[in-house]
């Protein structure tokens, strides 16, 4: 008799990213889930909520730059005509400002926004195809960090836009793989603009990721919303409280979810229990923070030669031009 014939089948959702991913964190000592698990529809409507709050000065410190430095970012990453693409465009709100200024220059540009979320690519798209005539808009629904594929090239210069502090989701050896893996889809001569929040005082670091109206616990909280939605759990999202804590050594902000009470979480479509004693917390994000050396020595790790960097008047955030070499 074939052994493997009596073992049930698993639960179809149980071989997706979502329920793979679910089933690797809550079954880790400690407990963690990958910040990408945020992003479904509510928590991507969440995140932009963020990026207007008081406290969260990234999103628009980061615009202020561009504001500022726009066309020079686009003179110093030369070349005739341009390809941008943009890993993670997400809502593409900030990117405008630099496709003003590469349509200033070039007779020739073509973007390339590159995210997971079909909905939400196809609205940016829209948007800067409506506001920007003169930009040929090339949507591209992909994983970037999962599946970096033959980037295109129409025969085009290539701008890549990372932008947002996304990279800061991503340890150190992380984040210089996939950047390995860009580089290793570039020719030499491409173009790297990397966005990356500075180290800075703590309180300020503290506030960003706990803000007054509570949008970040919220943000936080939602994984567990989907998890009930995806996978038929029973979390009660009240019973976990939102932490947000500064991690000196590592040099990163981390959030985490702690169980109020010591509970027993189902998960049907896993086939899985999960016991939380109280005070058992989740790890459900780093956001690693940069000093400019440190963008430098991960960007050279990556195979990129740093050029230039711009910053803001305070010196909280940084884009990085960077050159495949
Ligand atoms: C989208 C990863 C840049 O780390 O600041 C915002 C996500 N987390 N508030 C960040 C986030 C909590 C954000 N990134």
């Amino acid at each position: 008799m074939n052994a493997a014939l009596t073992i049930p089948p698993l639960p179809a959702a149980a071989a997706t990213p979502v329920g793979a991913e679910v089933r690797r964190g809550l079954t880790a000592r400690p407990r963690r889930l990958s910040p990408w698990l945020f992003y479904d529809q509510r928590g991507s409507e969440l995140f932009e909520a963020i990026t207007e709050l008081p406290e969260y000065y990234l999103t628009r410190t980061e615009r202020e730059i561009f504001a500022q430095h726009a066309d020079e970012i686009l003179a110093a990453a030369a070349g005739a005509g341009l390809a941008i693409l943009e890993l993670g465009a997400g809502s593409a709100a900030k990117t405008g400002l630099l496709l003003e200024a590469a349509v200033r220059r070039h007779d020739e540009v073509a973007y390339y926004p590159i995210d997971i979320s079909a909905s939400v690519l196809e609205k940016a798209s829209s948007r800067i195809a409506a506001q920007l005539p003169q930009v040929a808009v090339r949507p591209i629904v992909s994983d970037y960090t999962r599946s970096l594929r033959e980037l295109p090239a129409s025969g085009l210069r290539r701008l890549v836009l990372y932008i947002g502090s996304s990279i800061g989701n991503f340890d150190p050896q992380a984040a210089a793989a996939l950047l390995r893996s860009l580089r290793r889809r570039l020719a030499p001569g491409d173009w790297l603009l990397l966005g990356v929040d500075h180290v800075k005082d703590r309180t300020t670091l503290l506030r960003a990721y706990n803000d007054a109206a509570g949008v970040t616990a919220e943000f936080n909280r939602n994984v567990l919303a989907r998890i009930n939605a995806e996978l038929g759990a029973n979390f009660r999202p009240r019973l976990f409280r939102h932490r947000a804590l500064w991690n000196d050594r590592e040099c990163r902000m981390e959030m985490h979810l702690e169980s109020l009470v010591a509970q027993e979480i189902r998960i049907p479509a896993l086939d899985l229990a999960v016991r939380f004693r109280r005070g058992e917390s989740v790890h459900t994000e780093n956001s690693y923070k940069f000093t400019p050396d440190a963008v430098s020595a991960l960007l050279t790790r990556g195979g990129f030669a740093p050029r230039r960097h711009w910053t803001d008047a305070r010196g909280w955030f940084g884009v990085y031009l960077s050159e495949a070499v």
